[in-house]
């Protein structure tokens, strides 16, 4: 167990300190609810208190029976675990609802983060195919997702939420919605390791004072099988990252996360087995500049959630959804 007071901050816009490490709990398809949960209750127990959940990864009752198992052994308080989860694309016209659901499931009160999973409302099945498509899906929309915003700004006042974050977006939707906020978004959640390094957005969003969270710190090795292409690269199996991780006498996965905690965004790794060794970084000898000059050169633009079972019908290809030519792809609505 590490000594949680060590275990370094970072500052939100609010104000609010978080810890500069989360646990990601997607199962992958692979690790079931209570494996999943398990994990949860052993990091915590471990000295982790800030977890990344959603509604579609199917857990959060299992998840919410372990928060409630480490409050009641006095682990923690309720008030310093940060709990976020995500509003899922089939609810973007019942956030409440969603909202009111994922606090009963995860029994924590309140959430302390809650995401917009994903800036549109295109739903496709658990499990589906990567070329299953659904017809009812839509390309984005300005006015839709500031709909989706304004329930979310409704249930801060509720006091459901804390704070509010966004995930999955691009500078060109950004810019969209950017003067539009009434409450400010504390987070964005995008996908974020060595070969993904996002500079634009990520600065983008360190300048207007958003807290980059990135997901699949480690470029995320046992993703589902959707979302695998015999392009992707895998990160930690770089000569680059193997010479660094033999340097530091680690597994290359714990230069993945030094080097996004000292480059400023949360990683949120996703572990049944290293959670702990994954925070106890946290505190051990950082990387070098030179190695962090060396990890820089890697990125890749290897993206690895494409997004593809999201395309609407008419868009070309994933590329669509990621607006690389600076527009946002058939959006109705862009001024
Ligand atoms: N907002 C979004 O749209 C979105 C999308 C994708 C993911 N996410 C979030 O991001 C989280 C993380 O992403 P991810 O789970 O896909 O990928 P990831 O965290 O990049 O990779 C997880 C894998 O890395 C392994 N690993 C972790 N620490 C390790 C270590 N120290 N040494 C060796 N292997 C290690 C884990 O194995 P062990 O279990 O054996 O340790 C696991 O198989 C998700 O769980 C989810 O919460 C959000």
């Amino acid at each position: 167990m590490v000594d949680v007071t060590k275990v370094p901050q970072i500052t939100l816009n609010t104000g609010d300190k978080v810890p500069c490490i989360g646990l990601g709990t997607f199962g992958s398809d692979r690790f079931d609810a209570d494996e999943v949960s398990n994990a949860v209750e052993g990091a915590i127990r471990a000295g982790y208190r800030m977890i990344d959940c959603a509604a579609c990864y199917g857990n959060e009752k299992e998840i919410g029976a372990v928060i409630k198992k480490v409050l009641d052994d006095k682990v923690c308080e309720r008030k310093d675990l940060y709990i976020m989860t995500k509003v899922w694309n089939d609810m973007h016209r019942k956030v409440e609802e969603s909202c009111k659901k994922s606090i009963a499931d995860l029994k924590c009160d309140y959430i302390d983060l809650f995401f917009i999973h994903w800036p549109f409302p295109n739903y496709h099945a658990p499990h589906c195919d990567v070329t299953s498509r659904n017809p009812d899906s839509k390309p984005f929309s300005v006015a839709e997702f500031m709909d989706t915003y304004r329930q979310c700004e409704a249930m801060v006042k509720k006091g459901l939420i804390r704070h509010i974050g966004i995930s999955n977006m691009t500078i060109p939707k950004m810019k969209q919605v950017i003067d539009q906020f009434e409450i400010k978004p504390v987070a964005c959640e995008i996908e974020l390791h060595p070969c993904m390094q996002q500079q634009e957005l990520f600065d983008y969003l360190v300048e207007h004072d958003i807290q980059p969270v990135g997901y699949m710190p480690m470029g995320s090795p046992m993703r589902p099988e959707r979302d695998m292409e015999p392009d992707d690269i895998a990160d930690l199996q770089l000569p680059e990252m193997k010479k660094i991780a033999e340097a530091h006498g680690v597994h290359p996965a714990i230069i993945a996360l030094k080097w996004a905690i000292q480059r400023g965004q949360i990683p949120i790794p996703f572990s049944i087995h290293n959670y702990e060794a994954n925070l106890a970084c946290t505190m051990t000898e950082p990387l070098t500049d030179e190695e962090m000059a060396v990890i820089k050169t890697l990125e890749k633009n290897n993206r690895l959630v494409k997004g593809q079972v999201f395309l609407w019908p008419g868009a070309n290809d994933w590329h669509d959804l990621w607006d690389e030519d600076g527009v946002i792809t058939d959006c109705p609505d862009a001024k």
